[in-house]
């Protein structure tokens, strides 16, 4: 195959192919051979994936370590080990894990994995209708239970245009949540400039359904909650160990971190 046609794939899908970057093996080989087009005329965009799939173990493992076993991840994507439930349960086996996606492939695939895994649910449902989506029973399940609660919003919040007004979906979502309960967030920046080593054309077809947000923004995401240190930083930058932030120290997404109080 020439590099001509890797970059025409009409039948690659996005979330195949950013599993396909972050080392998932769910995709097709029109995914496969897209992700590697982009990875060779941007490969920032690959860096950045990475590092925002280390963010979120790190964040899931650092919240098991505060004493949270109830998880909403939302926008969860195909699953690509480590998923949440794999840390969260590990550590947790009576714990929960609801994961949540728009997709009704990624719903597919991730019903078959967690099949028989005691603590870990499917449900299909859409962030930009949070109402739905925190009636759905077993969600009312974590909410309303009482206890801590983490919701994650792992790089699903830039999917959502200002028009469908993400500041009344996430407000939504954290006064769902009972007190001493966490929110995530990681989300592509705009703020931060790409290296000249990424094709700006390749860029901004990637960029092409994602609304980029500076860190100001994102931080707004989190309301009133209590930013936990170092705050809303590249994803990279939050407790970063030897380990997960290896190869990739810059990343042009943002992630953080925030309580109920
Ligand atoms: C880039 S993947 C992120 C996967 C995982 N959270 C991570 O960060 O590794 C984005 C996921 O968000 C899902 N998504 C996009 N828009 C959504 C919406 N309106 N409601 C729920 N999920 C959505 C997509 O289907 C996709 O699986």
């Amino acid at each position: 195959m020439t590099i001509e046609n890797l970059e025409k794939r009409p039948d690659a899908h996005p979330a195949r192919v950013y599993d396909y970057f972050i080392g998932g093996e769910n995709g097709l080989e029109a995914d496969r051979a897209a992700g590697a087009w982009i990875r060779m005329q941007a490969p920032d965009l690959l860096t950045t994936m990475q590092a925002n799939r280390a963010f979120l173990s790190r964040a899931v493992r650092w919240l098991v370590q505060q004493g949270v076993d109830q998880f909403i991840d939302i926008g969860s994507g195909f699953p690509v080990s480590p998923n949440t439930h794999e840390i969260a349960l590990r550590e947790s086996p009576s714990g929960s894990v609801v994961y949540c996606d728009v997709d009704p492939a990624v719903g597919r695939r991730t019903r078959e994995l967690i099949a028989g895994q005691k603590g870990a649910g499917f449900v299909l449902g859409d962030i930009q209708n949070p109402d739905e989506l925190l009636a759905q029973p077993a969600i009312q399940a974590l909410t309303r239970s009482g206890r801590p609660v983490a919701c994650l919003l792992g790089a699903v919040l830039h999917f959502v245009p200002e028009s469908a007004d993400p500041a009344r979906i996430t407000a939504a979502l954290r006064e769902a949540l009972p007190r001493g309960s966490y929110l995530v967030v990681s989300h592509i920046a705009g703020d931060v400039p790409w290296g000249d080593r990424n094709d700006e054309e390749t860029l901004k077809r990637a960029f092409e359904d994602m609304h980029p947000r500076a860190r100001e923004q994102v931080a707004r995401f989190f309301g009133d909650f209590e930013l936990v240190a170092p705050g809303v930083v590249l994803a990279s930058q939050w407790h970063p160990t030897g380990e997960t932030a290896g190869p990739h120290p810059e990343s042009a997404i943002y992630g953080g971190v925030a309580r109920r109080i």
